[in-house]
């Protein structure tokens, strides 16, 4: 066997390289197995025919194949990466060479061409980054709500030293001062506005202080009919397809109430020019391998339907983060998706957006579907109006405004009220004076919690009444019915109220 021969022989075995030859004008000369195999064509399908072939049309519009030959030409070599095109059409990514050959007169005789499939790495390259991405992601969306909880927490307890405390001055200014209550009315409203801003910011960071019920996502929506109507305006007309059974899910329904409307509101203002905005509720059977990453099962489906401006990429990926708006200043807050989003994921659910830019949006909110049974279970008792003594009462917080502004709502009630600034100096006091009557602590504080407090002070006073005030979605485990628990921030009303159902509590034989 001559060298030639043997040489034929060795490229035309090679299957995991396409080796071919171009004659100086690009048409195929030679062909061999690793051409065949990744390319799909045999050799006499392919011989004689324009390399250019195996490129996609948008590279052969863009002359690619012409300047690769014309760079080797001139270089000596060209090398890239690049989708090329097999005989069925399908498309597979190539790591190309492209040498010129020169016969020993220095002529050009043509071109060898060696191709690579690296599809399979390139899969596995993008997945990696889809994964990297995703982590990264989530990675920041907890970042972000661990910031953002902490910034409400902390603001809810100003909020709330505002909010008491104007209550008292309000009820201390003389009737006639009209101005001055005007005034206290409108920093009332700031107030309460910042209220509201932080239990978005709290329902994105999923601490949101939830009072989960059992409802019928129809019948919240059918309820909503005049509120939705006025905050879409009469340019918008609403259309809603509700499920004709029953879809009952355990939620808290001003939470439900509120992302339903911020869903609306959003679906007006894609459509400036006005527009149909559809409410779809009803029940979806969920698999194993459903895209959401949800447990199997059935879920309550409420999906906002527009066919508005829609989302690009971008926007769509960013519009759940707190502050992500393109409203413009003091038009939207950025808060309304993060709240949807922390509702969704705190009610063990799952909120969807998909859209389509100058199409449309479909907002979904899915919650796992509860059967209508055990509605009973969960419905409060009737609460008692008893008229409340006044109480020698303990009260503990760690932040002194809060707690100079508790004692002071209590006093004002009649309450006598000692304070304590942590667990411990409570614990002393509670050995020291005489027996009180109950017991008002913050949960979150440094050294020992509310709920540490708590468990000491019953191993002392086993029947002491308590009242744990808290920020946080949390509830904190293994805390009895005997705790009674009052969200912050909290109105003088509220924490009288807590007071007196824990004391009534006490007095009440246990079930
Ligand atoms: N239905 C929709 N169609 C098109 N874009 C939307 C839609 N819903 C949300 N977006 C985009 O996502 C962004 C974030 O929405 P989000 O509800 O969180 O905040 P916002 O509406 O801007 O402010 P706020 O809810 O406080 O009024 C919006 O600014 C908008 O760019
Ligand atoms: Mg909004």
């Amino acid at each position: 066997m001559g060298d030639a021969e043997r040489f034929r022989l060795l490229v035309g075995a090679v299957r995991d390289y396409a080796i071919y030859m171009l004659d100086p004008g690009g048409h195929v000369v030679s062909w061999n197995a690793g051409a065949e195999r990744f390319k799909g064509y045999k050799a006499e399908e392919v011989i004689g025919r324009h390399f250019s072939l195996f490129y996609t049309p948008e590279d052969q519009e863009r002359r690619i194949p012409e300047f690769a030959l014309d760079t080797a030409k001139v270089s000596g070599k060209f090398e890239t990466e690049g989708w090329r095109v097999r005989k069925d059409g399908s498309r597979f990514w190539a790591h190309v060479v492209i040498d010129p050959i020169i016969d020993p007169e220095g002529n050009l005789v043509g071109f060898a061409k060696i191709t690579r499939d690296l599809t399979e790495r390139r899969e596995a390259q993008d997945k990696l980054e889809k994964a990297k991405e995703a982590l990264f992601q989530s990675q920041k969306m907890e970042a972000i709500g661990r910031f953002t909880g902490g910034v409400a927490h902390d603001f809810n307890n100003l909020l709330a030293v505002v909010l008491g405390g104007l209550e008292l001055v309000q009820r201390r200014v003389g009737n006639d001062d009209h101005q001055a209550h005007r005034l206290l009315d409108n920093i009332r409203q700031a107030a309460q506005r910042g209220v509201n801003l932080t239990q978005r910011m709290l329902a994105f960071a999923r601490r949101q202080e939830l009072k989960p019920e059992l409802i019928d996502v129809c019948a919240q929506i059918r309820g909503m009919a005049d509120i939705l109507d006025r905050s879409l305006g009469p340019d918008m007309t609403l259309v809603t397809r509700l499920s004709r059974q029953p879809v009952t899910v355990l939620v808290d329904p001003t939470q439900l109430e509120m992302a339903a409307l911020n869903l609306a509101v959003n679906a007006r203002d894609a459509m400036p020019a006005g527009g149909t905005v559809a409410i779809e509720v009803d029940i979806e059977t969920l698999d194993d391998s459903n895209d959401h990453s949800l447990n199997a099962g059935r879920y309550a489906v409420l999906a906002v339907i527009d066919h508005g401006t829609g989302m690009d990429e971008e926007t769509a990926r960013q519009a759940i983060e707190p502050f992500f708006s393109t409203k413009g200043i003091g038009k939207g807050t950025g808060l309304g998706l993060s709240m949807v989003h922390g509702l969704a994921e705190q009610s063990g659910g799952r909120f969807v957006l998909s859209s389509t830019l100058g199409k449309g949006t479909t907002a979904t909110l899915l919650l796992p579907l509860q059967s209508a049974v055990i509605t009973e279970e969960l419905e409060r008792s009737a609460m008692e109006a008893l008229p409340s003594p006044a109480l020698n009462l303990l009260a503990v917080d760690d932040d002194a405004l809060v707690l100079m502004n508790t004692a002071a709502m209590l006093e004002e009630a009649g309450h006598s009220v000692t304070t304590a600034y942590s667990g411990q100096e409570a614990l002393k006091v509670i050995g020291q004076s005489k027996p009180f009557d109950a017991l008002i602590t913050d949960q979150g504080m440094p050294n020992m919690t509310g709920q540490q407090l708590i468990e000491r002070v019953w191993t002392l006073f086993p029947k002491m009444p308590v009242v744990l005030a808290t920020g946080y979605a949390e509830t904190p485990p293994g805390l009895g019915p005997d705790v009674i628990r009052l969200s912050k921030p909290f109105l003088q009303a509220q924490l009288l109220e807590a007071v007196r159902s824990a004391t009534v509590n006490a007095i009440r034989p246990r079930q």
